[in-house]
């Protein structure tokens, strides 16, 4: 874990309140794991927030944030060549399991943000689908939210929408069950409710959906310190009391006692 002071090198809102921040940080972009996170000092705020890390180049690393509250707006309002005091690389992100050749990825809006980082990580070496259900076509993560945002160039790209906009109509979890035959891991990242209906489908019978059982999410609950030091973040799980920054964010799903969790 380090604290550094680094360069904003683009921040730019790719779609409505979504903001695509790119951070000079080689060090980081060389160490980082996808599922990890940082946190930031926003403004005047005691406490850091934490963000997934998006993406990764050489020198850079990504955010991708919701204006949501006060410090992500003031993150917002930041410009290239601002510098943001930012502690990384926190957390224990996703794990691929050697043999696995399917990728399924479930992303529930902006719980995209961590999933593309093991997309483009793990797109060279194995058959991606990724499902990114949201609302509205506008608040799809896709190749049309800004020209230079995203890629999915060798992956099987679903989009679903609530309206029904774009792709099919309803949510990520409606026809998640069509792909799970396929999976030879499910990694997912998105609201609670999203993870609840999932638990509930890992639950009946049907064969594939053992698979859910051994799905990693990332979970986003509230954060004071975010490196293990406040237990504010602490979770009751099948394997005891755990620290969602330092043993987390990436559980298994069947691992979480989803009516205790409060995000
Ligand atoms: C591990 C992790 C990864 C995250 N990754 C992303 C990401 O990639 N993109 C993104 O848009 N958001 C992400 N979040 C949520 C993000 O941290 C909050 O949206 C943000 O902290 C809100 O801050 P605020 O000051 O704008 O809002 P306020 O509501 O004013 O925040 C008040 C306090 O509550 C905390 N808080 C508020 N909402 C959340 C939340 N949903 N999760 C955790 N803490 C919250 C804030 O950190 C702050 O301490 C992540 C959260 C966690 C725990
Ligand atoms: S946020 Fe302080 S222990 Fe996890």
């Amino acid at each position: 874990m380090e604290q550094s002071l680094c360069t904003i090198t683009s921040n730019v809102e790719v779609m409505s309140s979504i903001h695509l921040m790119w951070i000079e940080a080689p060090d980081i972009a060389v160490a980082a794991q996808p599922g990890q996170f940082i946190t930031v000092r926003c403004g005047d705020f005691t406490l850091r927030r934490p963000f997934s890390i998006h993406q990764v180049s050489s020198r850079e690393i990504a955010l991708l944030f919701k204006v949501t509250g006060k410090g992500t707006l003031w993150l917002s309002q930041q410009q290239k060549r601002d510098r943001i005091d930012i502690l990384c690389p926190l957390g224990r992100g996703f794990s691929i399991e050697p043999g696995a050749r399917n990728l399924l990825l479930v992303a529930g809006g902006i719980g995209i943000a961590p999933l593309v980082f093991l997309m483009q990580y793990a797109v060279s070496q194995h058959q991606i689908t990724l499902i990114h259900g949201a609302s509205t076509a506008a608040q799809l993560y896709t190749e049309r939210s800004q020209p230079t945002a995203i890629s999915y160039q060798g992956v099987q790209f679903v989009p679903v929408t609530e309206d029904g906009s774009m792709g099919k109509k309803g949510m990520a979890t409606d026809i998640l069950p069509g792909f799970l035959d396929r999976a030879d891991q499910v990694y997912a990242c998105g609201p609670l409710e999203m993870y609840k209906a999932m638990a509930e489908m890992s639950s009946r019978a049907k064969p594939s959906n053992l698979k859910l059982r051994k799905c990693q999410v990332s979970l986003e609950v509230r954060m004071g310190c975010g490196f293990g030091a406040c237990y504010s973040c602490t979770i009751n799980t099948k394997k005891g009391l755990k620290q969602v920054c330092r043993d987390g964010p990436v559980f298994e799903l069947d691992d979480i006692i989803w009516q205790e969790v409060r995000i």
